[in-house]
């Protein structure tokens, strides 16, 4: 079966359990599973029920898709995210991302932590992703492209919808946090980089380092769906003489403090949202 018409049976799957109509898809990475709580969920599938969704061998939570309000925004939301590094294709782990776009939503938006390689940018701060370098070994649109879903050749040039970063500038200066903008350097993991590497990262240019995103954001772009990405930062690598080991518990732990000001970004954008819409609407 060809990516479309999986896309087509999750999508339509979903359609029969439900006529709520999502407008922004959400991807929650580490440090933000708590705006679960701020939801008001309508309906709610584990990965595992979904038609093609990628599985895990990992026995326990493996993530749900959860549809509902967040501030007053109708939402979809992939509560639980894949990584290149857990053994998945660049396509696979695409695949419930795709699904949202199908679903029709008008835009995506992606949280994920990341090492910081700017010295502006401090452990716990939220950064707003402008762009990014792609080191990872494998592209979700690498193989024969199916033109109903995008281009062969996507254009990046605003791979990181600059509407939305301006709205995630400004609901920061409201939050009085620093409205940092800075460069995402994708790399495939799971370790952690040596003290050349960060530099190396800092030589070309990257401004933060992580795992994830990079595919998520390409096929969204693929399908034409404007996205927003915030990172929050786990640990600071930009001076290479004084690194200290950073551990899981570490990262969790910033994490978790961060998280609730990413939340607070996040709520106070789809507010904002809800609130232009009505207001437009009030206009015509
Ligand atoms: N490097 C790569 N990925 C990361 C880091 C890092 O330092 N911190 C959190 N995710």
């Amino acid at each position: 079966m060809d990516l479309y018409a999986r896309l087509e049976e999750a999508a339509s799957y979903l359609r029969r359990h439900t006529d709520f109509a999502p407008r922004t898809g959400l991807i929650l990475g580490t440090g933000l599973h708590g705006i679960v709580d701020d939801l008001q969920l309508h309906m709610r599938w584990d990965y595992s029920l979904l038609p093609h969704f990628p599985t895990t061998t990992v026995e326990g939570h493996n993530g749900a898709l959860l549809m509902g309000h967040l501030a007053g925004e109708p939402v979809v939301v992939l509560d639980g995210r894949f990584h290149y590094y857990e053994g998945y294709s660049a396509s696979e782990l695409t695949f419930p991302t795709r699904v949202l776009c199908k679903l029709g939503i008008e835009r995506l938006f992606i949280s994920n932590v990341a090492g910081s390689t700017n010295p502006a940018y401090r452990a716990g701060s939220v950064v707003v992703v402008k762009d990014h370098i792609n080191f990872q070994p494998d592209n979700p649109l690498r193989g024969a492209n199916d033109n109903r879903l995008g281009l062969r050749f996507p254009d990046l040039l605003r791979a990181y919808d600059p509407n939305l970063r301006a709205a995630a500038a400004r609901q920061l200066s409201h939050l009085k946090q620093p409205a940092h903008q800075g460069v995402y350097f994708g790399l495939q993991g799971p370790n952690l980089e040596t003290p050349a590497e960060y530099r190396m990262i800092q030589r070309l240019g990257g401004d933060l380092v992580g795992m994830s995103t990079v595919p998520e954001v390409l096929v969204a772009n693929h399908m034409g769906v404007p996205v927003l990405v915030t990172s929050l930062v786990s640990n600071e690598c930009h001076d290479t003489d004084r690194l200290t080991p950073t551990t899981l518990e570490e990262v969790l732990a910033v994490a978790k403090t961060g998280g609730e000001r990413m939340r607070a970004l996040w709520l106070a954008m789809l507010a904002e949202l809800v609130t232009e819409r009505e207001s437009g609407d009030e206009d015509t």
